[in-house]
């Protein structure tokens, strides 16, 4: 297939390529059943987008996503659920309990793709849509809370931009949950180093010490709970020990908003 995708867009390449190869190693610590598929079909060689520390951060942020939606659809079990950006990635099977209604969200080019793998299926329906304007959110099932996922998405965009997706999101759900992906400032400015966003033409932004900064861009929501990646990456390398002790602010963290 003839992949003509944009820069941000191809960093989906990278967790789905972390994704398959942690799903093909024994003791395996997430799985993602589709993501070999979705390669093969791509027909892209994603060799080079899985290097150590990033597999290692990938695997750490789908277990802690994971686990997080886990805890907000027990007290919410039927809550709207919306990963936007979501690439290639299939939460819905990971969390689905049967009553919540899920919806995948991401560029027009990202979803051709992905519909050429993945079909609409009963309570999980796709759309294209972005993160900065409200056009997809009409007509979606009425639920009393949404939880919207972006994981690995903000650090894409700018200050402005992130306002931008921030408001449209407090405009156009009256009640609802956001898990995001953070980053410390000093990655916005060395995109170059990291080892597997290098090897496309994605380029970090604004990032925060504290997700407290976003409260000063939405002032609707309130920050319920924000989380190192270290927490969960140093259970399993040394690598990973050390980055946690020597670098305790620099991994991305996992921040949970209410509204
Ligand atoms: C690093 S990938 C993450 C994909 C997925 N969330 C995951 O964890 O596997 C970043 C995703 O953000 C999407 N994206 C970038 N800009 C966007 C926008 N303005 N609105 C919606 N999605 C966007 C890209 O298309 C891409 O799928």
């Amino acid at each position: 297939m003839d992949l003509k995708i944009g820069d941000i867009q191809e960093t989906a390449l990278i967790t789905l390529a972390i994704r398959a190869s942690e799903t093909s190693r024994p003791n395996a610590r997430i799985k993602d059943s589709m993501a070999k598929e979705i390669i093969d079909t791509l027909g892209v060689d994603v060799s080079k987008y899985d290097p150590f520390m990033s597999h290692e951060g990938v695997v750490a942020r789908t277990i802690m996503y994971k686990n997080q939606l886990e805890e907000l659809i027990s007290q919410y079990p039927d809550a709207l659920c919306i990963n936007l950006g979501c690439g290639f990635d299939d939460k819905f099977v990971q969390v689905d309990n049967g009553k919540i209604s899920w919806l995948d969200v991401d560029l027009p080019d990202i979803m051709s793709v992905r519909r050429k793998i993945y079909q609409d299926r009963d309570r999980c329906l796709m759309k294209d849509g972005s993160a900065f304007d409200a056009e997809w959110t009409n007509g979606l099932p009425k639920r009393s809370m949404t939880i919207v996922v972006m994981e690995g998405v903000l650090e894409y965009f700018t200050k402005e931009q992130v306002k931008t997706c921030l408001n449209m999101l407090c405009d156009s759900f009256e009640h609802g949950y956001l898990l995001a992906e953070l980053h410390h400032p000093l990655l916005g400015k060395n995109t170059k180093h990291h080892d597997a966003v290098k090897y496309t033409n994605a380029e970090f932004q604004w990032g925060t010490k504290s997700g407290r900064e976003y409260l000063e861009l939405e002032q609707r929501m309130s920050l319920v709970s924000e989380r190192s990646y270290n927490e969960e990456m140093r259970k399993y390398s040394l690598r990973a020990k050390l980055f946690a002790l020597f670098f305790p602010h620099l991994n991305n963290r996992l921040a949970v908003y209410k509204w």
